[in-house]
């Protein structure tokens, strides 16, 4: 069955703004190449991120750091090519945007130009405030990524849960306020308490879409190679598995290989 709405004939940042305004929620899922992208937006989903974690999920790194803006360019174009609904928000990868404006910039500048997506994700808050507000004076639309923020791990030493404590919560507070002051049109949440990413919805007019961070937000985010299953090895409490595909897709190149070494495979029809 197809989910696709018909109400919005593309997503933009308008109609996200606008979603959160009528409290309908956001459905987002990371794509990284043309084939996954073009079976994610047909399903009708509102946003599709290619996120860095293609670091992980495609390129086999441990962390999101070693993905340069050639290779994050690469997935946005191939999975621009397959969309015609959802909106594209691409991720701005580590050493691209940190400490230098005008390198945010120009970064940003290439995102857009040299992939066609449609905005950009960065993470961090008032520590990266002259990066996200230079961005946006090109017109560029600009998503934010507060609580556990990837590219910082080295910093953090671990994935838990961020902003457990008192002091590290208010500074997330106040990184949202100025995510939305400075023009953010969304904000992106991973892994802090419910409760308080349902305060930080609460507080601002943007949408803020969780990842492990409950269902008082105004939208959801997973990785969709965890979701449907494709990766095995991570499995955080946040986590809903759609389907199995790593067992099923075994099972399919188990018989494949099975049928070649058996003859069963080509039949009388299945050649010319
Ligand atoms: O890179 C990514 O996939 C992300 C999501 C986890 C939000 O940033």
């Amino acid at each position: 069955m197809s989910t696709a709405k018909k109400e919005y004939k593309r997503v933009t940042v308008k109609s996200l703004i606008e979603m959160k305004a009528t409290k309908e929620k956001i459905s987002m899922l990371t794509a990284y190449d043309y084939t996954m992208a073009k079976i994610v937006d047909g399903a009708g989903i509102d946003v599709i991120l290619v996120g860095d974690s293609a670091s992980n999920v495609m390129a086999g790194h441990e962390t999101t750091l070693p993905i340069t803006l050639d290779q994050m360019i690469y997935h946005a174009s191939s999975v621009i090519r397959a969309i015609y609904r959802a909106l594209v928000v691409v991720d701005l990868p580590f050493g691209t945007y940190q400490g230098n404006s005008k390198n945010a910039l120009e970064s940003a500048i290439r995102i857009m130009k040299e992939s066609g997506g449609h905005a950009v994700k960065l993470e961090g808050g008032s520590e990266i405030s002259e990066s996200i507000s230079r961005i946006l004076t090109a017109g560029i639309p600009v998503m934010g990524h507060l609580g556990l923020t990837p590219q910082s791990i080295y910093k953090f030493g671990t994935y838990t849960v961020r902003a457990k404590e008192e002091e590290e919560a208010k500074k997330l507070k106040e990184d949202a306020l100025l995510l939305e002051k400075l023009g953010c049109f969304a904000l992106v949440l991973e892994k802090v308490p419910a409760g308080l990413a349902a305060e930080v919805a609460a507080s601002l007019t943007i949408p803020v879409i969780g990842i492990g961070a409950g269902a008082g937000v105004d939208g959801q985010v997973l990785v969709t190679h965890d979701m449907i299953g494709m990766t095995h090895e991570f499995s955080p409490r946040f986590l809903r598995r759609y389907l199995d595909l790593y067992s099923e897709m075994t099972n399919a190149f188990q018989q494949y290989i099975s049928d070649v070494k058996s003859k069963n495979f080509p039949s009388e029809k299945e050649q010319y």
